[in-house]
């Protein structure tokens, strides 16, 4: 498992990485810069190199020329020694190929073999495919086929999301890709499992004998998981009107990030141990057994013009390459139950939208109120503690609790203490594509999803979409630069509930204590 406290110093293996997709965004702007900023780190050694493999024509020349460009605009390293990148850009190449066609993964064979000689690379061959799902299928064979799995070293696959539109496609596309790859070779990427405080999620629960004790249905009220995002779709549009923030964020990036919240602790830290607990959360998931429990649980919204720090902004509907009448969602927000021991009756709100406000992942964990307040006598209202997770742009936690107010005789104020990770470590804290990639390289799986987990988080997933597909139109609405429809704060009324301030806008009542 990947160590979250010191940075590894350990190198991968020698290998090749394979980027196909080489002159496409995610390649510009996250896996160049990440593979960079590992070389800056000490964390691949020289027996490394990159082969970009796209359709377009390009010279190896332009091909460096491109990687330059994308570590000068995405990399939190800038390049400031010619020499230094000299040697690392020694280590790339590009191969024009047209991916469905056999004929070019015999001439990118070769090219390998010459790569590998020149670096001293023991046949370690790592394949991303930063493509759309539907090539996964013939790249893997046409890989097969041309030999490039011949070799006497290992050889992994990784891909992007989305893996399949629903649990039907997921499977196909996965069939596809196990004629060619065992599953222990299949490296599916969520990039939120990358991210460091998702990561911490593991250590905060498993290293604190103060939270563990109290992570249960008997002192935990609820739990909140926020994704919210200021963006709209931007030059997405085609990919999202197909999606919606359902099948975007809901099925991956949410869906497991409260598998680290609920799961069991592993009884070793290796990857399967770990997967193992995680895919029981969401088998645990109670799905939602008609269309209006999914009404009466589910929010689903999309927003319209409106207007955020003084900027007008169009409504989804007016977006680059977006049906004018669709019925995407672009924000979604549900009460989800984990029905095992543990969770039973814990309710877990989750939301995520396109144009909300701030951008910001947390996680809100709201304990149970006391037993019996003797400060009621004295006409307090004690505020419920808190532990909130701070994934991103800010990473941190702090813990709210209840305490004197200084200098008063009796007055109770809540007090957040706050430690600010972000505020300590700054540009050097490694992104998700960073840590990913590392542990492809290494061959560590944990933060990776097995396809067991994909399956199961369709299948929950699934019967939401089915009930929506039963009347499209029945849709709220929001004015983008607001925080989503108002049966999204109704959801949490119900039960006597509010979603909590994220994002540092934390009620005026509160002291804040920030050692930083
Ligand atoms: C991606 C989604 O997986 O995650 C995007 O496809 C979304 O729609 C993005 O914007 C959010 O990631 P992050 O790391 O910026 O929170």
């Amino acid at each position: 498992m990947a160590d979250n406290f010191s940075q590894p110093t350990v190198q991968p293996p020698g290998a090749v990485f394979f980027i196909f997709g080489a002159t496409g965004d995610l390649a510009r702007r996250k896996l160049f810069p990440a593979i960079y900023s590992l070389y800056r780190e000490g964390k691949l050694a020289e027996d490394f190199a990159v082969i970009g493999v796209a359709r377009r024509p390009r010279t190896d020349e332009e091909f460096k020329e491109d990687l330059y460009r994308s570590i000068e605009e995405f990399c939190r390293y800038k390049i400031d020694d010619q020499e230094h990148w000299g040697r690392f850009a020694q280590h790339f190449s590009y191969k024009s190929l047209d991916i469905n066609n056999v004929d070019g993964y015999h001439e990118l064979r070769e090219l390998t073999e010459s790569v590998e000689a020149r670096f001293g690379i023991p046949g370690n061959r790592l394949f991303y495919l930063a493509l759309a799902p539907e090539l996964f299928g013939s790249v893997s064979f046409n890989l097969q086929k041309g030999g490039m799995l011949d070799t006497s070293g290992w050889h992994r696959l990784v891909i992007e999301k989305p893996f399949g539109y629903d649990l039907q496609s997921a499977q196909k596309l996965n069939e596809e890709l196990s004629q060619v790859f065992k599953e222990e070779e299949i490296y599916r990427i969520d990039h939120y499992l990358g991210k460091e405080m998702v990561q911490n999620i593991e250590v905060i629960r498993f290293a604190n004998a103060f939270f563990e004790p109290l992570w249960n249905n008997k002192h935990i009220a609820n739990v909140q998981i926020t994704l919210s995002e200021t963006v709209g779709v931007e030059e997405r549009g085609g990919y999202y009107d197909h999606a919606g923030a359902l099948r975007d964020m809901g099925q991956n990036h949410m869906l497991q990030m409260l598998t680290m919240i609920a799961m069991e602790p592993p009884s070793r830290l290796y990857a399967e141990d770990i997967r193992d607990e995680k895919v029981k959360v969401l088998r645990s998931l109670r799905p939602y057994e008609s269309v209006q429990e999914v009404k009466e649980n589910v929010v689903r919204g999309q927003y319209i013009a409106g207007e955020a720090r003084g900027k007008k902004l169009p409504g989804y509907r007016e977006e680059d390459k977006v049906d004018p009448n669709s019925n995407t969602e672009t924000y979604f927000a549900a009460k989800v139950f984990v029905d095992n021991f543990r969770w039973a009756g814990v309710p877990f709100y989750i939301r995520t939208g396109k144009r909300l406000p701030v951008k910001t992942t947390e996680v809100v964990v709201e304990f149970k109120a006391m037993p019996t307040n003797v400060y009621l006598g004295q006409k307090h209202t004690l505020e419920p503690n808190l532990l909130v997770i701070r994934v991103n742009p800010m990473e941190g936690i702090y813990i709210k609790i209840n305490a004197k107010k200084p200098g008063s005789e009796s007055q109770i104020q809540p007090l957040a203490m706050d430690f600010c990770q972000s505020c300590l470590v700054g540009i050097n804290s490694p992104e998700a594509y960073e840590r990913l990639i590392y542990d492809a390289a290494q061959g560590d799986s944990t933060y990776f999803t097995r396809w067991d987990e994909v399956a199961a988080a369709w299948a929950f997933v699934d019967r939401i979409a089915a009930a929506w597909q039963q009347n499209p139109s029945d849709i709220s609405t929001y004015p983008a630069g607001s925080w989503g429809p108002k049966e999204a704060d109704e959801l949490l009324a119900k039960d006597g509930f509010h979603w909590w301030p994220v994002n540092g806008q934390e009620e005026d009542n509160v002291i804040w204590i920030n050692p930083n």
